[in-house]
């Protein structure tokens, strides 16, 4: 027997297409399911201006399949010398839905990010005024703080002062992976919301790192241990709409992946809805899935919900997905959560 769920039509809250090949092979990825996208800016240099923004989206315009009906939600990426007159045009012109914040030294592309928070206030100060939402990737870099404690550390320390300094900015927690985060978003219910990805809903550091290593389920912030992957279960399938879907999809190649100091991303894109449905109807909360993949998002963003609908199938056989993605210089390993799926998106 096939049971069938229809959606409205899934956006991704948290997306890095990259440039280039790498653009070109996995863009029809992501707009064979999802409308929208909020497009990370951590290219090599990153997206700093407005011009930068504009010069990425007719990139990726251009790289968009011919028929496909797909929106990237551009960012700018926060440096110590963003000109606030420069960000404020490119909001108001639509450009840009958000800017990423990148503590410096976080993660993949993040060595132009902030180290001296202060030096960004009349920013994120003139971003309150116009509304211009901040999405943060919530992890200190000190190297006296255990990897594993990053993003506790980052709440407390950076997040929090934040927010008080500048109440009126509205900020995404991306890519929450603790239950301190889910916490934090559940006190603060003002101007605050977080994305979760496919693999930490997932996966626990277990899975990445028993029995050998894995280096495919490597990504930032690192999976944690199993209370926390149920603690992001059970704000994903609450229902509660400040939580909702950012893949963190970020395809890097498979030698870079397969190697002696491996880079850290989750190639997601391919099976994010899959996997999804399989882990909401585990949690029991199938009925959720719509408000996590197609509602939550757009309300946050002040944006319609989109118009068509996604329907996934459920086989009776567990569903083989590709291995990989090919461009033109490498192949990009898809995620595989390391157990049968059944759900699938039909194309
Ligand atoms: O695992 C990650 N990969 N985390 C990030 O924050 C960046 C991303 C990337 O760009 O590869
Ligand atoms: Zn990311």
């Amino acid at each position: 027997m096939t049971q069938t769920l229809t959606l409205i039509r899934p956006d991704d809250w948290h997306l890095h297409l990259r440039d280039g090949a790498m653009l070109q092979a996995v863009l029809p990825e992501t707009t064979r399911h999802f409308a929208r996208a909020i497009v990370m800016p951590n290219l090599v240099p990153p997206v700093v201006t407005m011009a930068d923004a504009e010069a990425y989206k007719a990139r990726i315009a251009a790289a968009t399949p011919q028929g496909a009906d797909f929106t990237p939600l551009m960012t700018l990426y926060l440096t110590e010398n963003t000109d606030p007159d420069d960000l404020a045009k490119a909001y108001a012109s639509g450009l840009i839905s958000a800017v990423k914040l990148y503590p410096a030294g976080a993660t993949t592309n993040s060595a132009s990010g902030v180290a001296d928070f202060d030096k960004v206030r009349p920013v994120l100060e003139r971003m309150a005024e116009i509304g211009c939402p901040l999405c943060v990737h919530g992890e200190v870099t000190d190297r006296d703080i255990d990897i594993f404690d990053r993003e506790a550390v980052f709440i407390d320390r950076v997040l929090d002062p934040i927010r008080k300094s500048v109440p009126e900015l509205k900020v995404v927690m991306e890519h929450i992976t603790t239950k301190n985060g889910v916490d934090y978003v559940k006190a603060n219910p003002e101007r605050l919301g977080a994305t979760i990805t496919v693999q930490h809903l997932m996966l626990d550091r277990n899975d990445m790192l028993v029995g050998g290593m894995r280096p495919h389920y490597y990504c930032l912030p690192i999976l944690k241990r199993r209370e926390h992957r149920e603690a992001l279960v059970s704000a994903a399938t609450s229902g509660d709409s400040r939580f909702f879907l950012g893949t963190d999809s970020a395809p890097h190649p498979t030698h870079a992946k397969e190697a002696e100091c491996c880079a850290a991303g989750c190639f997601t894109a391919p099976v994010a809805l899959a996997c999804l449905a399989h882990t909401f109807e585990e949690a029991n909360a199938l009925d959720k899935l719509e408000g996590f993949t197609s509602l939550h998002g757009p309300a946050f963003y002040g944006l319609p919900a989109n118009q068509d609908t996604l329907t996934l199938t459920k086989s009776d056989e567990a569903v083989v997905f590709p291995k990989d993605v090919r461009t033109a210089e490498a192949t990009v390993t898809v995620f595989d959560p390391g157990f049968p799926v059944f759900w699938s998106v039909p194309t």
